[in-house]
């Protein structure tokens, strides 16, 4: 399992049935970028055209929140289940990021909050995103923290179906003037509460 820190979460062995989930690291910027470029933005018709910035926009974002080294922070980084007798190439087939938030004691417990979950589609239906997840869960608890929580937008059904099964639950439902308006879906809150670790038997 490569691990880009010493000092990060230490992720569990991989099932060799199973996607290898490991820590990201700056060397993966492009890759992870092209994921979550190409799962959050089309770039169909005129949408090409903005493409490119929205790509830089996440790159220049992905980049500071790696190069930032934060103890509160782990990028993860899915690979594909090679095919049988093949090595594995260098592919990132999905990603995820988890960041410890610490609210003020009115907001609410100490959580983790899941981002830019995101598998690439030729990756799909494969328990990718489960595994990003199950990572999630591990690194919470490596943190000494009981509860995940993420954001999803109404209108994404895959990934509130995702979530469901999972065992998330929806703590609200955020309006905008956007989703007042009819313009956007609203953005729904979800979370998920875990057991302590045990303890090896
Ligand atoms: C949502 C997403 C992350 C799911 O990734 P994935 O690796 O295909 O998901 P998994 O294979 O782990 O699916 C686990 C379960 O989630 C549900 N699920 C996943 N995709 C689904 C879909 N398109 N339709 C219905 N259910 C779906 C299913 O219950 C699935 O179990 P099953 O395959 O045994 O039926 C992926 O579609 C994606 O990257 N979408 C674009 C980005 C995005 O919306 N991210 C979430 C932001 S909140």
């Amino acid at each position: 399992m490569l691990q880009a820190d010493p000092n990060l979460p230490s992720l569990p062995a991989t099932a060799a049935s199973q996607p290898t989930i490991r820590m990201a690291s700056l060397g993966d910027l492009d890759r992870l970028t092209h994921v979550l470029t190409a799962s959050f933005y089309s770039g169909d018709g005129w949408r090409q055209w903005v493409y490119p910035f929205v790509r830089l926009g996440i790159y220049e974002d992905l980049k500071q929140r790696l190069k930032a080294q934060s103890p509160r922070y782990v990028c993860l980084a899915a690979l594909p289940l090679p095919p049988a007798h093949q090595p594995l190439d260098d592919a990132i087939a999905g990603t995820a990021e988890a960041s410890l938030r610490q609210p003020w004691p009115w907001q609410g417990d100490r959580h983790v909050y899941i981002s830019n979950l995101a598998v690439e589609a030729a990756y799909r239906r494969q328990g990718i995103a489960r595994r990003l997840l199950q990572s999630c869960e591990q690194v919470a608890l490596q943190w000494c923290v009981h509860e995940l929580r993420l954001h999803v937008m109404e209108d994404n059904y895959a990934a509130r179906e995702l979530y469901r099964k999972f065992g998330f639950s929806t703590v609200q439902a955020e309006d905008s003037p956007a989703s007042w308006l009819g313009l956007q879906a609203r953005r729904l809150l979800l979370h998920k509460q875990l057991s302590p670790l045990r303890p090896p038997q």
